[in-house]
Formats: C-alpha cells, structure tokens, sequence
C-alpha cells in the first residue's frame, strides 16, 4: 500500500499508472526476471552500457587479482600460519588450490566475444569453498556458511571496507570471529577453535598476525 502511494505521487516512475491495479501490475511485471526490460508493455528502460563497454568491463573484472600477501618473513607472522595450520582451520580454510581449465560458458550480452581465460591458476584463497555449520546464534539457512576465502580480508582495516567479520559483521575483529566458531559444542569448527581459545596469548596475537598478513 505504501510503495502504491509513492509510485502514485511520482509521475516520472516507470511504474507509475492511474489505478493501484495497474500499478500493481506494472510493478509485478518489470520486476519479473522472465520480463525484458527493454521490451514491454509497461517501460521500456534505456540500456545503461553497450554491449562492447560491457564487455570490456568483463576483461577488467576478470582480470582483477587479489593484493598480494604481506610481511611473510615476520617470524611471528609464520609462527601464526604454523599454528592456523597445527590447530586445524586450514581444514576448512584450505590454503591453496589449483583451478581448472576455465571452461565457463560465454553468454551472448557480452558482444559474442571471447573472454580472456585463466586456466590451472595456482591460487592461496584459504577456503574450501565449501558449506559448513558452526551454529551460532541467529544463525541463517539451518546455519549452513560458506567458509569465507580468506584471502585480501587481512587488508580490511587499511583499505576501508569494514573491519566486522563473518556473513552479518557479527564480529568486530578476527578474535570474536574465531570464539563465534565456538559458540556451539556442534559447530564443525568447535574444536579447531577451543585450541584457539586454550593457546597462549603470544600465540593468539600470532595468527591474528598471519591474518592480518593474507
Ligand atoms: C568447520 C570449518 C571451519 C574451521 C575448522 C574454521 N573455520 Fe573459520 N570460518 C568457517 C566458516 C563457515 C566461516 C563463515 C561463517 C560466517 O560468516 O557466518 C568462517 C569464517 C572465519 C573468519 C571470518 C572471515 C571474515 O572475514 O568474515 C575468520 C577470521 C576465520 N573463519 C578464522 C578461522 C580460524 C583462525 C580458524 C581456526 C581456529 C577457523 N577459522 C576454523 C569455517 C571454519
């Protein structure tokens, strides 16, 4: 009723019409995925970016590579990544990966031109790339999470993207993001992180380091 009222007072909205019914019906209908937005019987949009700039912004984003590691020879930052390893999270946040042969499909928008390819990629994303339970509080979809690659996430509080962690920036720093593993004796991380929790603080401090370090 709300977003009626609003469409009805804005004249310049694609969906605006002179009965909610219409409205309604417009809304249901531009917003359809099945629906083109450049072809319809309600608003035809104008397309923001040609089909060549859209491709070329593919290139770009394909292109893209994460910031490369950081500090690797501080001796505390490898006494961090010989404990991450020792107590069991690269169990999940598996170190590295070799990729595939890139075969991905090329849809059409993108001018029918071939994107560039990144075939067998040695890559360092410590992620399995796969669903885990750590069931926590307020926990979202049965507590299935994706474990977070955690690469170029150490760089958080210097390139300003936000220093909070985990899928709803719960945490506030990587140690309350690591307890939140443990809040529950089923969460699959549990026992990786009650030996965080039972290191020294030297220790804690060190892989804090090393995460801060990829
Ligand atoms: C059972 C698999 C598993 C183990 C073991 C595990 N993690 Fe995680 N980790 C996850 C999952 C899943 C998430 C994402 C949870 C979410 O966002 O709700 C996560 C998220 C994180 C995050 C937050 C990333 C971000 O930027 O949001 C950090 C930091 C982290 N893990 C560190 C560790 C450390 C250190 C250990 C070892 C003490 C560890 N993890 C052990 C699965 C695991």
């Amino acid at each position: 009723k709300e977003v009626i009222e609003k469409i009805k007072n804005d004249p310049t909205s694609p969906f605006w019409a002179s009965t909610d019914d219409e409205i309604s019906k417009r809304v249901n209908g531009l917003l359809k995925p099945g629906t083109n937005q450049f072809s319809n019987e309600w608003h035809n949009f104008e397309p923001e970016m040609s089909a060549d700039h859209f491709y070329e912004f593919m290139v770009w984003h394909r292109g893209l590579a994460i910031p490369r590691a950081r500090n690797l020879n501080d001796a505390r930052v490898q006494q961090g990544k010989k404990v991450f390893m020792e107590i069991g999270c690269a169990s999940c946040h598996r170190p590295s990966w070799k990729t595939g042969s890139d075969n991905y499909w090329t849809p059409n928008m993108i001018a029918g031109k071939k994107l560039p390819r990144y075939a067998n990629q040695t890559i360092y994303p410590y992620s399995d790339m796969m669903q885990h339970k750590l069931y926590m509080a307020n926990d979202i979809h049965g507590s299935w999470c994706r474990t977070t690659p955690l690469w170029g996430r150490g760089l958080a509080a210097i390139n300003g993207s936000g220093v909070e962690r985990l899928h709803d920036c719960r945490a506030r720093n990587e140690v309350e993001a690591i307890m939140w593993h443990a809040y529950s004796k089923n969460s699959h991380a549990y026992n990786s992180a009650l030996k965080f929790y039972n290191l020294s603080k030297a220790d804690r401090d060190a892989v804090v380091m090393f995460l801060r370090s990829i």
